[in-house]
């Protein structure tokens, strides 16, 4: 399914790992589109919330999943969800949404309703793509595949920064323990720890460790 011609950048680790961060300067440097998946899973969570959806039933979820009608689309050169041309950018970073998100993504029909949607993003170009499950399960089959982490602590700190209040704690064990695709460290993928990193020296590293693959 996979376009040969498009080249995906697969990131993923842990909340705060700075995952969009970096995505969103290599993207911009490198001229490719950016995907931010945790953003098309909080559309859902949101919408969830609006309908008044039980996010802990997950047959509930489901048959909600399974009437949505939101669509693909790319906006400055980034891909998102919208229904009836709309994208809650603001909505989705609640501590509402961010509570209950991982309920709804452990759920199997939308993660096979989210990998049809994320793989076809190749017909929008070359992409940098961020999430959970990005180098294990949606583009495994990428040579450029990353693993973000930095320490509990200064992930913790980099939320509360961002004014946002959250135990991220329990957000990652539910992502890493569910049964279908968790967040694992992928085959292939090369982990980059950026605790006292700034984003520019990590997606430096990333963008010159592409660039080398793609000459070699
Ligand atoms: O990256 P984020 O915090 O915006 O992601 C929100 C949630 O979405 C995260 O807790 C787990 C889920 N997610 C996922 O399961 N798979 C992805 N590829 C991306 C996000």
């Amino acid at each position: 399914m996979s376009d040969a011609q498009s080249i995906v950048i697969a990131i993923d680790g842990p909340s705060a790992s700075g995952k969009s961060t970096n995505a969103r300067i290599i993207s911009a440097k490198l001229g490719y589109v950016y995907v931010d998946t945790g953003a098309m899973y909080r559309t859902l969570a949101w919408h969830a919330l609006n309908q008044g959806t039980n996010v802990t039933d997950m047959a509930a979820v489901e048959a909600l999943c399974r009437e949505w009608p939101a669509k693909l689309v790319k906006r400055e050169n980034s891909v998102w969800l919208e229904v009836d041309g709309y994208f809650p950018e603001q909505e989705i970073r609640s501590s509402e949404v961010s509570k209950v998100v991982s309920y709804v993504a452990q759920v199997p029909y939308v993660r096979k309703w989210m990998k049809e949607r994320q793989r076809s993003c190749v017909d929008f170009g070359d992409l940098v793509m961020e999430g959970r499950d990005i180098t294990s399960n949606i583009f495994p089959e990428t040579p450029h595949k990353f693993y973000l982490d930095a320490s509990a602590d200064e992930r913790q700190a980099r939320r509360d920064a961002d004014g946002i209040e959250e135990n991220l704690a329990a957000r990652d064990q539910r992502d890493s323990t569910r049964k279908t695709a968790p967040l694992v460290v992928a085959d292939g993928a090369l982990v980059i720890n950026n605790s006292g990193e700034s984003p520019q020296e990590t997606s430096a590293r990333i963008i010159a460790l592409v660039e080398n693959r793609k000459l070699g």
